[in-house]
């Protein structure tokens, strides 16, 4: 059970937020800690007058109504302590800024300490979906991964001398850093000094440990919507402002570097963008992420690049930011690899104090990666030209049946062809909802994944490389599917 503390010079306060849903109807505790970090942070925004905690080392606090000032005001006092009732719904539905572990930036002089209240995280609706059908399903057109690989196969792109180091290496702890001679396919590949390479569980795990070292009081990060949805849900977890830029159809899913730009300030801590882009397959040019790069640097934001899908194109080619010196590139074997199931991630990460970060919190998440999972992985990058070359061919093959396959079926759907990665994301031209119309193709035995599980319920993802051989018929069943329900929606 999460517990707050509050420390004053006199008296430590703690108290226990089971969490929110338990919480009782009336809450007065997580707003003020809220309060204490605009008060630190001088932000008068959210200011607003309430029962006082007192300071003198009394128990309790004053029993006076609660009452708002009309009028924001700034705090006089730092570190006074402020309590406001507000309801459980408004938390509940989300409408209250909380700062679930204010770190450093709250009390630098050491007298005042928070510590978290209640850190949730929200329901992992792709996910959920996915671990529902995709494991009975005939045909998977949800997942955003290639053709799948077996150990056997792995092993038979090795030297003898490799094969025989993977059947008879040590299962022990790897380094937390990552095997030295995986770390150094990476560096090769990526065009990078070795020490730049963090080895990490999967890119999710550096992205828990991005959010993680980004989460200040008051700090907010810019993300992509629609996203993979854990770039939200762990800044949201961690109480971090999230900002969206929108990857729009209208748009034709260009991504606006302008709109990125406008929607950072002083308290922007991360910049997230995601190339190509899931679920849209949507690319972001090397001119227009060189301006990125720029603009991040000079105002010290940390520019994090997701490159999972990276290089697999169906358009314009565009280059890793690796080369980037103030930017930080997360990617993987699970997507354009095609081998999730070693769980290899890695970071690129130009500044040694950043590095030094990670390496530690990684040692704290997981120690290290499993040793047979970085073995398999050095061996796929090394090569990188057969097994990423079975994704591209898989893909770009599979894609132009897609392309006649939505011309073919223009009345019922519309899309933007993907410029890169594995995924589209069409939608109904009906504008309605997809989840029941990704319902009904389930029981046809076809897997789409609905555009809710991105915040964009008019959509749905459609992977198009995962199927590999089956993609025809896949898109048989899918016709015939789309058939019987557009007859259905034609009224009698
Ligand atoms: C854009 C993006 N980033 C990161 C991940 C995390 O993948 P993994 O943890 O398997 O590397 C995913 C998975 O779907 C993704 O789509």
């Amino acid at each position: 059970m999460p517990v707050g503390l509050l420390r004053t010079p006199n008296k430590d306060y703690r108290w226990k937020v089971p969490c929110c849903r338990s919480l009782p109807e009336e809450i007065e505790i997580l707003l003020m800690v809220r309060l204490i970090a605009a008060a630190d942070h001088g932000d008068t925004e959210a200011c607003g007058a309430g029962s006082r905690l007192r300071q003198n080392g009394q128990k309790g606090r004053d029993r006076r109504k609660p009452r708002c000032s009309a009028k924001p005001q700034p705090f006089a006092e730092k570190g006074m302590v402020y309590i406001k009732r507000f309801r459980r719904s408004i938390l509940l539905a989300g409408k209250l800024k909380i700062i679930h572990a204010p770190t450093r930036g709250i009390n630098t002089n050491k007298q005042l300490l928070l510590r978290g209240a209640c850190m949730q995280l929200k329901p992992f609706l792709l996910d959920a979906w996915l671990d529902q059908y995709e494991h009975d399903i005939e045909f998977n057109l949800a997942a955003s991964t290639g053709p799948t690989w077996t150990v056997n196969d792995i092993l038979a792109l090795a030297d003898e001398e490799t094969r025989h180091r993977f059947l008879n290496h040590n299962l022990v702890y790897s380094r937390p850093a990552g095997a030295d001679s995986l770390r150094e396919a990476i560096a090769q590949m990526q065009r990078v000094p070795v020490e730049a390479v963090q080895i990490v569980t999967g890119a999710s795990e550096a992205l828990v440990a991005l959010m993680w070292l980004a989460a200040e009081p008051g700090a907010n990060v810019i993300l992509p919507l629609p996203g993979f949805t854990t770039f939200s849900a762990l800044p949201e977890s961690l109480g971090l402002e999230t900002r969206f830029y929108r990857v729009r159809r209208e748009n034709g899913f260009r991504i606006d570097p302008d709109e990125i730009k406008r929607l950072a300030d002083s308290k922007t801590k991360l910049i997230l963008v995601n190339s190509p882009h899931n679920p849209t397959g949507t690319t972001i040019g090397d001119g227009e992420m060189e301006a990125l790069h720029n603009f991040t640097a000079e105002r010290g934001i940390q520019l994090v690049s997701d490159e999972v899908y990276h290089p697999i194109y169906h358009g314009r080619q565009t280059k890793s930011a690796a080369r980037l010196p103030h930017a930080t590139v997360i990617a993987d074997l699970s997507k354009a690899f095609s081998i999730a199931g070693v769980r290899t991630g890695w970071m690129i990460e130009h500044d040694a104090r950043r590095r030094q970060q990670y390496w530690t919190a990684r040692a704290y998440f997981s120690i290290s990666n499993t040793t047979t999972g970085e073995i398999l992985s050095e061996i796929a990058i090394r090569k990188r030209d057969v097994v990423l070359g079975r994704t591209q061919e898989a893909s770009t093959r599979n894609l132009q049946l897609l392309e006649r396959f939505m011309a073919d079926h223009g009345d019922v759907l519309g899309w933007i062809r993907p410029q890169g990665g594995m995924t589209a994301f069409p939608w109904l031209v009906s504008g309605e909802n997809d989840r029941p119309f990704c319902q009904a193709a389930t029981g046809r035995g076809i897997l789409l994944a609905p555009g809710d599980c991105f915040d964009t319920p008019s959509h749905f993802r459609l992977g198009f490389a995962a199927a590999g051989d089956k993609f025809p018929r896949a898109l048989d069943r899918f016709g015939a599917f789309l058939k019987s329900w557009s007859a259905k929606m034609v009224p009698a």
